[in-house]
């Protein structure tokens, strides 16, 4: 197995910083892939900083031909009622968490000053924890994630050989509309998730409504789950806020299955969840093990 980007991982951190860059020259992706997969592999420890890379699917595929499994967030997602998700694929993902807002400012800024001729910014975000583990909107978000000792093989690729411990990264970023989600009673914000705001205990089947955001995406293929890895963030202020929902995983179609189900593509059924919250971007990252870092590094 290669050695996975050991941040997809790493817990306990309160201060996050997202960003996504588009190259200036996608033609001449070699020397800003480089250079940050040597800014990755560098980053010591003592810097109390998780950095995850993450890169545009067809990007890795072209510039490596390495087939990777996974597409580009290409095609905007139409669901009922005008509800869609953006398409906003960048070419790079840059994932920082650190224990305090400081350490990822600096990190993200020394990064983003070593990609300065190669990619421009297009959206970055300052995420922070809530209560702990809670999206804003108050309710635990990462009940149903797999423990720690199962992370690795719902997020990780296996196989074939050449593409082990790396990932395949959602990265969304959804606006809260929290003085609508507020003006709901407890009852009937726990009706949209599907589960109890103070302890996240699941709903029996005899009280989730279809549209719920649980019965969205609690997949399974006949008994079988089909879990994913969530890091989502919290993010903004006071006035405009909201999830930057992060997930890794080994099978692009899953997330792309919850993503069709939220929507209403599926069945015309539209997530419950996404009255209150808009997805305003929308991209999938391969994220390399960091055994493909260091061949990007070397100038592959
Ligand atoms: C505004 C955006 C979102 C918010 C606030 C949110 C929040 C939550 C919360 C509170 C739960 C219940 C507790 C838990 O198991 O974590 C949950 C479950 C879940 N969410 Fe989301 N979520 C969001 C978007 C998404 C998206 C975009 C996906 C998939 C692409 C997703 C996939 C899941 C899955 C797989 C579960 C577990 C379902 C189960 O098996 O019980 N969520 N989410």
């Amino acid at each position: 197995m290669g050695l996975p980007q050991s941040g997809i991982f790493a817990l306990g951190t309160s201060a996050h910083s997202i960003v996504e860059l588009q190259l200036r020259n996608p033609e001449e992706s070699g020397s800003g892939l480089a250079a940050i997969a040597r800014f990755a592999l560098e980053l010591n420890t003592t810097n109390g900083v998780n950095l995850v890379v993450g890169i545009r699917p067809s990007l890795f595929m072209s510039h490596t031909a390495i087939p990777v499994m996974a597409e580009d967030f290409s095609t905007r997602i139409e669901g009922p009622d005008g509800f869609s998700m953006p398409a906003t694929q960048a070419d790079l993902w840059l994932w920082f968490a650190a224990a305090s807002q400081d350490r990822a400012f600096d990190c993200t800024r020394k990064a983003l000053s070593l990609l300065r001729e190669a990619a421009k910014t297009v959206r970055a975000t300052t995420g922070w924890t809530y209560q702990g583990n809670r999206d804003l909107t108050g309710f635990i978000d990462g009940t149903e994630n797999p423990p720690a000792a199962q992370a690795s093989e719902v997020a990780l690729i296996d196989e074939p050989a050449r593409l082990a411990g790396s990932s395949i990264a959602l990265v969304q970023r959804w606006r809260h509309d929290l003085d609508a989600f507020s003006s709901l009673s407890t009852a009937e914000q726990e009706k949209v998730f599907g589960r109890t705001k103070p302890d996240s205990v699941e709903f029996d089947e005899a009280q989730m409504s279809a549209d719920a955001h649980v019965a969205r995406t609690s997949l399974k293929v006949g008994n079988e789950a089909l879990p994913i890895y969530r890091r989502s963030v919290p993010y903004g202020d006071a006035a405009d806020n909201g999830l930057v929902f992060i997930a890794f995983t080994h099978d692009q179609a899953r997330v792309a299955l919850m993503l069709a189900s939220m929507s209403g593509e599926t069945d015309g059924v539209r997530d419950a969840l996404t009255r209150f919250s808009t997805p305003e971007s929308g991209a999938y990252y391969f994220v390399p093990s960091f055994d493909l870092l260091e061949e990007l590094a070397a100038g592959y």
